[in-house]
Parts: structure tokens; C-alpha cells; sequence
């Protein structure tokens, strides 16, 4: 019983990082890379500190954009990011979880309402 709980949840947690992962590829991937590494001093990594210290935010700035210089691993990048409001709230939830867990920031797994309440209070 207890093994099937941990299979269950398991198969879960991978699906939803699959799920996350389709959307990195489709939206993110280009310019971030697909290593989270970004390009040179052009697209910033999301294995960074920034991603780190501002996650509370990823979902504000995925969805509105981002236009201010920002300095991402001691690195200063500014050049303008388009905002993603086509990406919805399920959506949003999996690749979040996706760039915690692949690009390592050590964050809590986000849940659906999580992700909702954020993007209710966005300062951007
Ligand atoms: C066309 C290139 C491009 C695409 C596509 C893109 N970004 Fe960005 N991203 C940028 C640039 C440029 C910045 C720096 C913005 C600034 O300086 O204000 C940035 C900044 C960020 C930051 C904050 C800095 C950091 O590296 O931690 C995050 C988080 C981020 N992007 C996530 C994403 C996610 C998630 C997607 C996919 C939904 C995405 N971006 C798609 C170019 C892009």
C-alpha cells in the first residue's frame, strides 16, 4: 500500500516536470537555453542567484515581462523581455517547478494556488 502511494506520487511529480518542460521548450528555451546557462552577456541563466532570491516573483515576471537592469550572477544584463500572458496558471505551475528543480534553486514546490496568488499581487 505504502509502495503504491510513492509509485503514485512518483509518476506524478515526473509527469508534472514533463509538462514544465514542454513549456520551457516552447517559450523559454531559445534565449535562456535549455542548460538554464543563457547566452553570453545577452539572456541572463535561470541557474542563478537572481532566479533564486526573487522566485516569489518568476511568475510575475514570466507573465508581464521584464524591463530594468538586473545584475544575474554578477553579471549586468539589460536588454528587454517580452511578458508570456498566454501561458496559463497550470501552465505556469509546471514550469516554475520545472526551473526549480532542473536549474537547482532550492525553492518549495509550488501548487496551482500558489502560482494563483502571485499573479494576483504582481508589483510589474
Ligand atoms: C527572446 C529571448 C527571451 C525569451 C524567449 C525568454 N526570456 Fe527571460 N529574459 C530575457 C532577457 C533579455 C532578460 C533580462 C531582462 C532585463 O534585463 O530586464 C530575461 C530575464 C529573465 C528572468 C530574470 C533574470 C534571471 O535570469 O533569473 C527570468 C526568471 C526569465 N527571464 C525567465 C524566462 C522564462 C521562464 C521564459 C519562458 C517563459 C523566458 N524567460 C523567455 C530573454 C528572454
Amino acid at each position: 500500500m505504502i509502495m503504491l502511494f510513492f509509485l503514485a506520487f512518483a509518476q506524478c511529480e515526473s509527469n508534472t516536470y514533463a509538462k514544465g518542460e514542454a513549456v520551457y521548450q516552447a517559450y523559454c528555451s531559445n534565449c535562456h537555453m535549455d542548460d538554464g546557462m543563457g547566452l553570453k552577456r545577452v539572456y541572463p541563466p535561470l541557474k542563478s542567484d537572481y532566479a533564486k532570491l526573487n522566485f516569489n516573483n518568476l511568475a510575475c515576471i514570466i507573465q508581464n515581462g521584464l524591463d530594468e537592469e538586473i545584475i544575474v550572477n554578477k553579471t549586468k544584463y539589460h536588454l528587454a523581455m517580452e511578458g508570456y500572458p498566454q501561458i496559463n496558471e497550470f501552465q505556469m505551475t509546471n514550469l516554475i517547478n520545472y526551473i526549480n528543480h532542473k536549474f537547482e534553486l532550492d525553492q518549495s514546490y509550488q501548487s496551482v494556488y500558489d502560482i494563483r496568488k502571485q499573479l494576483k499581487n504582481c508589483k510589474n
